[in-house]
């Protein structure tokens, strides 16, 4: 095959990439983001501080630009990301306890009934678990309104959108040694058992020198399809762009049936949240093939 999608269709999957709504104009990100990509993620627009700059009154201008441009282009969408401790907008910020918990009910269902049927995959609950080796949750607002409000959120979207896959998603929940990802392994597993819904698992999979890939990835994506979920690798990128840590990455997904999609964070190196200077994506600055491309096209 020619392009990541259809390279990932040939076994079911897809090959996603973030995409910025104010970048809709560059015809370079816009082609190549059309040719190589079936699955879009919006990289900022569908954030709550997007979605709802003031209680109650929601914005999806430019939500629907990102929904629009993917679906009038043939892709689908990922949903991101509905109940997160970052990107509040500032009112949530301020809000505690029962009514911080109703105004993340009311963001959820508000959201995602505007995009209710559309969306493939959301990302319900955005890193909720700490860093370092507690293995525990984040301190935040959302958790200070009782350790109970991650399957809150998840049973309010499963009512919301039955359509939708519904997702958890968190960063360095990739290397099977860290508590964070035994803290999140026991939730899922906890839900399954439980039967609170969650339909997959989001590895962002952001790589770099302070966590970087390590060959325990496909246990780690095993170890949570046999709770039976999906795992999807979300947001990848990889910082100085090895094209064997690429290649290795998708061997991994292939490996496990469930692992059913992999995103890259962004089309060209310039396009990326770390910057260009850390060269983490597939296409380089100036919209040109890396080695990483070559090397993940030719693992697809
Ligand atoms: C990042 C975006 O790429 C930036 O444009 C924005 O300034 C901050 O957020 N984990 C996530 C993503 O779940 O939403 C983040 O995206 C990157 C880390």
């Amino acid at each position: 095959e020619s392009t990541l999608g259809a390279a990932a269709q040939q076994t079911g999957r897809y090959f996603g990439t973030a995409i910025a709504a104010q970048k809709l104009g560059d015809s370079q990100y816009t082609t190549i983001a059309n040719r190589e990509f079936d699955m879009v993620t919006a990289e900022n627009e569908m954030k709550i501080d997007a979605t709802e700059p003031n209680r109650g009154q929601f914005n999806f201008t430019n939500g629907d630009r990102v929904y629009n441009w993917a679906v009038q282009n043939g892709k689908r969408v990922r949903g991101h990301t509905l109940a997160w401790h970052n990107q509040q907008p500032g009112w949530m910020q301020q809000l505690s306890g029962g009514s911080l918990r109703q105004a993340m009910i009311d963001h959820i269902n508000g959201v995602m009934n505007h995009y209710k049927g559309k969306i493939y995959a959301w990302d319900v609950v955005n890193e909720a678990y700490a860093d370092g080796n507690s293995g525990g949750r984040r301190d935040s607002n959302l958790q200070r309104t009782g350790n109970d409000w991650i399957e809150v959120a998840f049973r309010t979207a499963r009512a919301a959108d039955p359509a939708a896959k519904l997702c958890y998603n968190d960063y360095n929940i990739d290397n099977w040694n860290w508590a964070k990802t035994q803290g999140v392994y026991n939730m899922v597993r906890d839900f399954k058992s439980r039967g609170v819904p969650i339909d997959c698992v989001g590895l962002q999979s952001h790589f770099n020198s302070q966590s970087p890939y390590n060959s325990n990835y496909r246990t780690t994506i095993q170890s949570f399809a046999a709770l039976g979920v999906d795992v999807q690798i979300t947001e990848l990128d990889i910082q100085g762009g090895s094209a064997t840590t690429y290649a290795n990455v998708v061997n991994d997904c292939l490996a496990v049936p469930r692992c059913t999609g992999i995103t890259v964070w962004g089309v060209r190196d310039s396009d990326s949240w770390l910057g260009a200077n850390t060269v983490p994506l597939l296409f380089d600055s100036n919209g040109n093939k890396k080695a990483a491309y070559t090397s993940v096209l030719n693992a697809l």
